[in-house]
Order: C-alpha cells, then structure tokens, then sequence
C-alpha cells in the first residue's frame, strides 16, 4: 500500500526507517520530510499544517493510510480531514488531539476520571494568577496551556520566578494565543518517564519504556528543549509500576476520552513523575515523542506499519508486539545556541562514516541539502541512536557515532543515560 508520512523531524526520520521495512508498504511519501526520510522514501514539499494540501495529494497518489508524525496537525484536525476524504489516517482526531494541545482540557479529564496529577489551578487573566501565586511559598510550576514547542513549562523553585513566568506567557505574549491560559500546578519531586502506548479507541498496547532528557544542560540544568537524548528501557518503571499506570493513568484516560465523546486513537504518551507517593501524570501527548521514538523504534522487530493499521481498524487485541531486549540510547546533536538564537548551513562532516557503525542509526532532524552537502537546518540536527548489550554499551556506542560527526557549534550533551546506569 501507499503511505504519506506527515512530519519532518528526527522521530519521522525513525519512522521513515522503520516503515520502509513493512513488506506492506509500496510507496512511502513524506512530507516535507529531511534529507534522512529521504533515503527511505519519497519527500514532498507541503507543510505538515497545510491540512488541505495533504488530503489532496493524498487523494491524487492513491494513499491508503497518512501517518501524522506532529502535535500541530493533529491539533488542527488533520486526521479528521483525511477520514472525510476516506483516507484512513494514524493519530486522534482534533478534538481528542486536545489533550496535548490543551493543558487545562487536560487537567479536566484528569479530574473527572480521579487520574494522579499534581494539584493546579487555571487562569485566564494575569491579575488572578499574580495575586494566587503570591499567596504561594512552595516550588510551583507555570505552563502555557496551549502548544509552545515543548517549552511552555516553568519549573519555578521560587515563586517570584513564577511571577517572572506567568508574566511572560501572559503579559509578554511569548507563546501568542498558546499562554492566554496558563496552569499553576505544585511542583512534583521524582524521577520522569515516557510511558507510550497504541489505543485504538478501547484497546491499549504499552510499548517499552523510555525516558527522555529535556534540559540543555548537562545535570538537567538551564532551560528546557525538545528534548536532548533519550533512552529505553527506564529501568525506574518496574512491572508493578507499570501496572499501576496501566490501571490509574492509561485506562481511565481512554475511558474518560470515550465518555467524552472524544474517542482516543493513535499514540497515547504519558509524561509520568514518579514520585513517593506513585506514579503521576505530569502531560499527556498524543503522537510519539521525539527523540523517544528514535531508541524507541530501534527496538522495535514487528511491523510498524501493521500495528498502526490494526490501530485505525479497532483491532489491537489482535496484536503482539516483538521487541530487540537490547537497550537503545539517543544523543542529540543541535545547534550551538539551541535552544535560544543559532545559525543554520553549516556543512555535516561525518555523516557517512558514523552510520557505518555497527547497531548505530544517525536520525535527521533539522538537517537540508546544499549542493553536495548535507547542513544543518534547525536546533536539534541529529539523534545519533546505538543499540547496545547494555544501557553503557549502547551509550558509549552512540557517543562513539556523535565523536565522528562535526559541524561547526555541534553542542551535544555527555551525560545522556547516566541516570539509567547510576539507577
Ligand atoms: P510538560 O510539558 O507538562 O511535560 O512539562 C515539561 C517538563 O517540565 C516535564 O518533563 C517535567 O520535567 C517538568 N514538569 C512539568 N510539570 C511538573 C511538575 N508538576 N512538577 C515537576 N516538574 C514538572
Ligand atoms: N520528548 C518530549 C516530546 O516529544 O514532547
């Protein structure tokens, strides 16, 4: 079959990859895609938000499923618009998309269905949150409730600095009509995972854990990212945890989705905190993370392609998922100055040899041709990703790939993983 890809980042570079493995698959179409997704199918330059452009190319290359790789699209109502062309498409509606791409509907599903999350209040005025969080002494956290690139949450150890926040998001307009409303939770103590599952609207697949690292700085210091490197197995989620989050977080938020009238299909993803007092729910995203995805994918056997099919027809409990036990480990190379102000086109040394590693992936992200070369086109430009026999192995493999690879203001950090093997 005919598939369109929607996305250009390095989780659709790894998806890129691994649907180009389905013996189902004929032609694969990525839009807009990199010069990564590039080698494993055919890019197409329409905008991952140019919802009408998609459906009708769709229509015209006899497309049999479009996978949506991005928030934004799937916020817009993308998968909406391919069903009523007739186009099967992988992803939540626009209205189930809303609990990603709006914090506080969110909150209220959480709410409703008693899910473990941190206490919050919402406000859509600055004199009121000014005045609540003047009336706090603990850590709070500040968050626009709309979509801001992973880098609408404030983490505030002192509650002038979520004053600071608050006025950013909702005085300075940082994030436009993302921060017209904003979310004062408590800030929770414990160590984070990524708890992913398939949902096909009743039935849940909880693929293998993985954990990202979204601070710039080494130690998770200085301010947050996409995301800069990622690692699975989370050794922090033990089997009984897992059932837990099962239980309390993934079945009820599917239900109550349901009972929303907001049925839930696609990627479910859970932001936990795993704090003493159990696992909870710090966001939900409804579409895989980046760069989870890159490890994430590595380990993965089965058919990509098959699952998420069995996803959009309602029959996951037909499904069993294989998985490589080898742990997977993803550094991500940006731009020097990302997650703030950089430069793009700086040519990519390296890229060839490193990809020649044993179990090694190189990922694009924000990376474009120029002539003969390949430049850098964005903050995060690379997930280099290494399976290894262990979570050390696989960590000192894809550093062994990155140590290859130049460009000019490569920043990468060197602690990614270390969590997981100090755990
Ligand atoms: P979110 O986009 O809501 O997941 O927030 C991004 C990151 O901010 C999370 O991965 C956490 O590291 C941090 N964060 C969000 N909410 C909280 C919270 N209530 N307590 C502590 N850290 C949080
Ligand atoms: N890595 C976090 C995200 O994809 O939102």
């Amino acid at each position: 079959m005919n598939v369109l890809l929607v996305g250009s980042g390095g989780r659709e570079h790894a998806m890129a990859w691994k649907l180009a493995q389905s013996k189902k698959l004929k032609k694969l179409y990525i839009a807009p895609g990199n010069p990564g997704t590039a080698r494993h199918g055919t890019n197409v330059d329409i905008d991952v938000n140019d919802i009408e452009g998609l459906v009708s190319f769709a229509k015209g290359k006899d497309i049999a499923l479009a996978i949506i790789g991005p928030e934004d699209p799937l916020a817009g109502g993308v998968v909406d618009a391919f069903e009523t062309a007739g186009i099967k498409a992988f992803g939540p509606s626009g209205g189930a998309a809303q609990l990603e791409a709006d914090k506080a509907f969110a909150k209220q599903i959480m709410h409703a269905n008693s899910i473990p999350t941190a206490e919050s209040r919402v406000f859509d005025n600055y004199a009121d949150a000014k005045k609540y969080i003047a009336s706090r002494d603990e850590a709070i956290v500040v968050k626009a409730a709309g979509l801001a690139k992973g880098k609408g949450v404030y983490v505030c150890d002192e509650p002038a600095d979520a004053l600071i926040a608050a006025e950013k998001i909702m005085v300075d307009n940082i994030f436009g009509k993302a921060g017209e409303i904003i979310i004062v939770e408590d800030k929770l103590l414990g160590q984070e995972a990524s708890i992913l599952a398939f949902v096909d609207g009743k039935n849940i697949y909880v693929m293998e854990t993985s954990q990202d690292h979204k601070a710039i700085g080494e130690g998770d210091t200085g301010p947050n990212t996409g995301g800069m490197g990622a690692y699975s197995p989370a050794p922090i989620i033990t089997e009984k945890l897992m059932d837990q989050i099962v239980k309390e977080i993934l079945v009820p938020t599917v239900d109550g989705m349901n009972r929303n009238g907001t049925v839930y299909r696609g990627i479910l993803y859970a932001g936990i905190m795993v704090t003493q007092g159990g696992p909870r729910t710090l966001e939900f995203n409804v579409r895989f993370g980046d760069p989870e995805t890159q490890p994430i994918l590595m380990r993965l056997k089965s058919d990509l392609l098959d699952v998420m099919l069995a996803v959009c027809e309602g029959r996951l409990d037909g499904v069993t998922l294989k998985w490589d036990p080898r742990p997977a480990v993803c550094v991500v190379m940006s731009s020097g100055g990302y997650p703030g102000d950089y430069e793009n086109g700086k040519v990519i040394n390296g890229l060839d040899e490193a990809g020649k590693l044993n179990d090694v992936m190189v990922f694009h992200a924000g990376t474009a041709n120029k002539g003969s070369d390949i430049v850098t086109a964005g903050g995060r430009v690379l997930g280099v990703t290494a399976l290894g026999d262990t979570i050390a192995d696989a960590k000192k493999k894809a550093y062994q790939a990155v140590d290859i690879i130049s460009f000019e203001g490569a920043y990468c950090r060197r602690d990614i993983a270390d969590k997981a093997i100090n755990a």
